[in-house]
Order: structure tokens, then sequence, then C-alpha cells
């Protein structure tokens, strides 16, 4: 034993002359978590992160067995699935994951607004965050088609075919989205590329300048609790904060393997582009306020196609959500902004409303 701590110790003299870590462990020191009666929602970054890094590890372990062509994803899946030690668990997990991971996203991104966390000098932890959400989003789009399946491949010609609805660029983006005019092993190739190697480019990317600038910035304070004299108390984040977090990621990976132990991921028919779309097509369940609003829209609107009307206005409120910090000029200025505070709880309503409906008002079409 105490042999292993000489080793250790020599070995950290070792790295310790080369890559200071002393300066690792001052600053691991120095980072303070403000304690208040919001603290718990510090807590949903760090749980997306965790659940970000399960997809990275079996997004790898899938990699293994999958294969991108219209003839042979379904199949590699289905081997995946039945033969592949543990491999319907891995599948089962990286399903699950995706959901998680999305639900905690805009759970930190709704508790973020209200907290107004994004106000100045935070202005672009919030871009990169937003950024971070389309990627999350496309992470999904992309992903739901690999499998290959019925179900997947109409819900994807649904939802390419909703780009081909944007004012001028709409047959350009789903030709792009596509590659080519409809969907076909082409566009799961394109997908695959998408999935594997766009996205987790960028997102590494996005997330470094997100994590560096909360370490860079350190936690906020809410307004309302810094104007009531609050927010002067805080934990060490190593290891008090940590260990918490730890706590959460452990019972994260709980409710994932019973999750997919229980519920294991669903595989169905493979997809055959001549057969008629079957009924119940719905999107994932993070699309579907938007896929029920466009479905609720009248043919016209003001002489203009009422789904094109409603796309520009999801386009138009994505823009309004990456400039919330410099719209909020209330904020920004210290004085309190009640506006914002209830636009963010109409907008939550509006989407669990509106998911309500797409499940409820008609289940099968
Ligand atoms: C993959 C997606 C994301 C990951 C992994 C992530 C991770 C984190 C982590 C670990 C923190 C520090 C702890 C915390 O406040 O929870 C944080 C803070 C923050 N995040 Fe995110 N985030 C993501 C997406 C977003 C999104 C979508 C937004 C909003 C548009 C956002 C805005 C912010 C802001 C403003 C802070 C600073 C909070 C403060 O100082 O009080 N993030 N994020």
């Amino acid at each position: 034993m105490s042999k292993l701590r000489q080793w250790g110790n020599q070995l950290y003299a070792w790295l310790d002359q080369r890559v200071d870590l002393q300066s690792f462990k001052a600053l691991a020191r120095k980072k303070e978590v403000p304690v208040h009666r919001h603290t718990i929602w510090y807590y949903l970054g760090g749980m997306t992160l965790f659940l970000f890094v399960v997809q990275i590890t079996t997004g790898i372990l899938l990699l293994f067995y999958y294969r991108p062509t219209a003839e042979e994803a379904f199949e590699s899946v289905q081997f995946l699935m039945a033969e592949v030690q543990f491999g319907w668990l891995v599948r089962s997990i990286h399903s699950w994951s995706a959901n998680l991971m999305i639900f905690t996203l805009f759970i930190h991104l709704f508790s973020v607004l209200l907290m107004k966390a994004y106000r100045p000098p935070r202005e672009l932890t919030w871009f990169t965050g937003v950024g971070l959400l389309g990627l999350a989003l496309a992470f999904g789009f992309t992903g739901y088609l690999l499998p290959w399946n019925e179900l997947a491949y109409f819900a994807t010609r649904v939802g390419t075919e909703i780009l081909g609805v944007v004012p001028l660029a709409g047959d350009f983006l789903l030709r792009v989205a596509r590659g080519g005019t409809d969907v076909t092993g082409a566009t799961l190739t394109r997908f695959y590329a998408i999935h594997v190697a766009v996205l987790p480019a960028s997102a590494l990317v996005l997330l470094g300048l997100h994590l560096y600038l909360v370490q860079k910035l350190g936690m906020s304070v809410p307004p309302g609790i810094e104007r009531h004299g609050g927010g002067g108390r805080t934990m060490p984040f190593v290891p008090n904060f940590l260990l918490r977090d730890l706590v959460g990621w452990l019972t994260a990976l709980a409710i994932l393997a019973a999750l997919a132990a229980y519920l294991p991921a669903e595989l169905g028919e493979k997809a055959d582009p001549f057969a008629p779309a079957p009924a119940g097509i719905k999107p994932e369940w993070y699309f579907m306020f938007m896929f029920q609003t466009l479905k609720y829209l009248p043919a016209h609107i003001l002489g203009l196609e009422g789904e094109m009307v409603g796309i520009m206005a999801f386009g138009l409120a994505g823009v309004f959500l990456l400039l919330v910090p410099i719209l909020d000029r209330r904020t920004a200025r210290g004085e309190p902004s009640k506006l914002f505070t209830w636009i963010t709880i109409a907008v939550v309503v509006y989407i669990l409303v509106l998911t309500y409906l797409g499940y409820t008002a008609n289940p099968t079409s």
C-alpha cells in the first residue's frame, strides 16, 4: 500500500513538473457555487452533460455493428438486438438517454431563462447554449431515421417535407436534407454522416466554449435573490457540489438501466418506400408541439399558405430565443423584468398543452 502511494506521489510529481497540476488544483479549490433556494437548478446543466457523455459512449459502441445503407441498416440493428451480447442494452440506453438528455436540456434552458442567467456578462454562454439546443434537436431528428424502420422512414418524409415549405429556399433545403427529391438510401447515408461526425464535432466545440465560459464567469445568482440581499452564501464545487452531482448521475444511470431493461428500444418493420404510409406517424415528443401547431393552422392565412406561416413563426421564435439577452433590456439594466418571466411561462404552457393535444386529440392520425 505504501509502495503504491509512493508510486502515486512520484507520478503526481512527474506530471506536476510537466503540466503544472498545482494550477488545476488551485482552480478547483477556487470554484464556488452560490447557495440559495434555487440552487437545485444548477444541477441540470451537469446532468445534461452526463447524459451527453452517455450518448457519445453508447454511440461509439453502436458504430461497431451499425451499417449505414438502405439494404443493411435495419438488418444490422436487428442483429445487434438479437445476437450481440448486451447489444440490446447499449441501443436501449442510447435511445432512452437521448430522450432524457433533451428533457433535462429543456429544463436547464427554462430554469436559466427564469433565473435570468443570460444577463450580462453571460450572453455568450446563452448563445452557445442555444446552439447546443439546435444541435441536440438535430441529433434527435437524424438519429431517428438510422434504424431504417417504417415509422422512422415516414416520419422523416413528413419532417423533411416541412423544410420544403420554407419560402424561396424550400426546394433547395429539401433536396439538401434528403440528398435527392425523396427519402432514400442517400438520405440515410447523409443523416448518418451528420449524426456521427458533423453534429458530435460541432457539439464538442460549442460545449467546450459553453463550459469554459461557465468556468470563467462563475455561477450567477438570480436577480430577485440578489435584490433581497441573498446569494452571499456559497459551497465549494470540489468536493461538496461535485459529490451531489455524482449522486444525481448515479441516479440517472439507475433510471436509464431500469428503463432500458423494462422498456427496451423497439425496432418494428423494415421501411418500405413503396408501402402506403402507416397510421399513427408521429414525430419524437420534443417536436410534437410544432407538429400539432401546424395541424391546427388553416390552409390559408392572409393569402399565404398556412403551413408556411407556421414555419416562419417558429423560425422567428428561434431567432427571438437566441436574442433574449439583447432584447431583455430591463434585466440587463438590473431592473425587474416581469414581461420576460411571463413570456417564458406562456411558452412552457403552450408547449405542454400542444404536446398533450398531439398525443390525445388525434391518436391515430
Ligand atoms: C448539451 C447541452 C448543454 C449542456 C451540456 C450544458 C451544460 C451546462 C453546465 C454544466 C452549466 C453549469 C451548471 C448549470 O448552470 O447547470 C451550464 C450553465 C449555463 N447554461 Fe448550459 N448546457 C447546455 C445547454 C444550454 C442551453 C440550451 C442554454 C440556453 C439557451 C444554456 C445556457 C446556460 C447558461 C446561461 C448558463 C450559466 C448559468 C449561470 O451562470 O447561472 N445551456 N450549462
